[in-house]
């Protein structure tokens, strides 16, 4: 049985410096606000994902978490109108000879308002079926008056080969057709606050990134991916698609699960100068990193060198090259037939776990105190001192 008691947090003159500010009871933290001559404190982690409320921002009668901005009153702990039933813990305060005192048992308890788990955060499972092909395109142009794409030509012949000779189920994403925000960089506040489905996607509704999101994770065998060389990189609109599949990666580092499963990719570059090996050297990382596996000779690529700036030329020469066409049907026959290896073999749960072992503390320090890896690659648990 809890046994109540007040915890002295500070001296009231201090305390009331700020608005809004996280204090412990012990271990437990609260988010202790100052508003009109008086104190309040709620539980200081968020019902969200568990964003710690005393490091957010008091707006009006509302401590606004600082992950996801979810918002909770700041004496009750009721969530904001039309979302009161979720609620954190509110605690008494009271004054003391010029100290604060905070009740360690919460006079209300946390509720979580159920809510519907956005369409992407379902297991992945493929269905029975063909190999499907999804094809990205990242190149950007006017939408109201398109250019010829020499990527994206490649990219579209790839996927006529797939569907005309290797009976695979394709897919076009022009990522230039799609409106969504920029990565807004939740990862830099907290690991955690990095979320699957992405925070921004469960935010906004009018956030299109979840069209890739389904096809990457839920739909495709291979992702097909095209781009320009821009500068010596790949382009823009590649970086701001891939800096929002950072969720994708966070799953592994945080909570040791794998949304891409038994996934191939595949790449084509072209540039009217180079950098070629560069540019697919980025993709071939991060691509990894997310678990895809490549076929051999995972890209094809194209560029006229440093010495070549008549790009008209160029846009000829890719429409009339049987060889590049050829080349691009190639790729898309490695990806399909390294997709049919990968599932039929369908590599299991004990070859993945966390695959790369990315923010994964070594075991290294943890032995010299004594502590033991555990086989499951979860952190070290400390060995018992008594
Ligand atoms: S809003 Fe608080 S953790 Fe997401």
């Amino acid at each position: 049985m809890a046994i109540e008691s007040w915890i002295d947090v500070g001296s009231c003159e201090e305390l009331a410096a700020k608005p809004l500010q996280q204090v412990l009871l012990g271990r437990t933290r609260i988010a202790l606000t100052w508003k009109d001559g008086e104190f309040g404190a709620i539980s200081g982690v968020c019902n969200h994902v568990g964003g710690p409320l005393g490091e957010g921002t008091l707006h009006g009668d509302y401590v606004s978490c600082p992950w996801h901005f979810w918002k909770f009153h700041w004496r009750t702990g009721e969530g904001e109108p039309g979302f009161e039933e979720d609620r954190v813990p509110a605690h008494d305060v009271r004054i003391e000879n010029g100290r604060v005192l905070v009740r360690s048992i919460p006079s209300t308890k946390r509720n979580r308002k159920p809510h519907a788990p956005h369409p992407l955060a379902r297991e992945p499972h493929r269905e029975p079926g063909p190999i499907r092909i999804l094809g990205l395109s990242t190149t950007a142009m006017h939408a109201e008056h398109p250019r010829y794409s020499t990527s994206e030509d490649l990219l579209q012949c790839a996927l006529d080969a797939a569907t005309q000779t290797l009976e695979c189920e394709t897919r076009l994403l022009r990522v230039r057709d799609l409106n969504f925000r920029m990565c807004e960089g939740y990862y830099s506040k907290a690991a955690r606050a990095c979320t699957w489905p992405c925070s921004i996607t469960e935010m906004d509704p009018t956030d299109q990134m979840d069209q890739v999101y389904e096809g990457v994770v839920h739909w495709a065998d291979v992702i097909l991916l095209s781009t320009p060389i821009r500068w010596g990189g790949a382009s823009a609109l590649y970086y701001k698609m891939v800096e929002r599949m950072n969720c994708i990666q966070n799953q592994e580092t945080v909570s040791n699960k794998h949304l891409l499963r038994n996934k191939v990719a595949g790449f084509i570059i072209t540039g009217g100068q180079d950098n070629v090996q560069a540019v697919a050297g980025q993709m071939l990382g991060f691509f990894a990193e997310i678990g895809c596996q490549f076929p051999q000779f995972p890209y094809i690529a194209h560029s006229r060198g440093w010495s070549a700036e008549d790009m008209h030329n160029n846009q000829t020469y890719v429409q009339r090259s049987v060889f590049l066409r050829e080349g691009a049907a190639g790729l898309v026959t490695r990806c399909a037939e390294m997709a049919k290896v990968m599932i039929a073999s369908n590599l299991g749960e004990h070859a993945l776990v966390r695959g790369g072992r990315k923010g994964h503390q070594l075991d290294t320090k943890a032995q010299l105190q004594g502590a033991v890896a555990q086989p499951d690659g979860t952190a070290p648990e400390t060995a018992s001192t008594s």
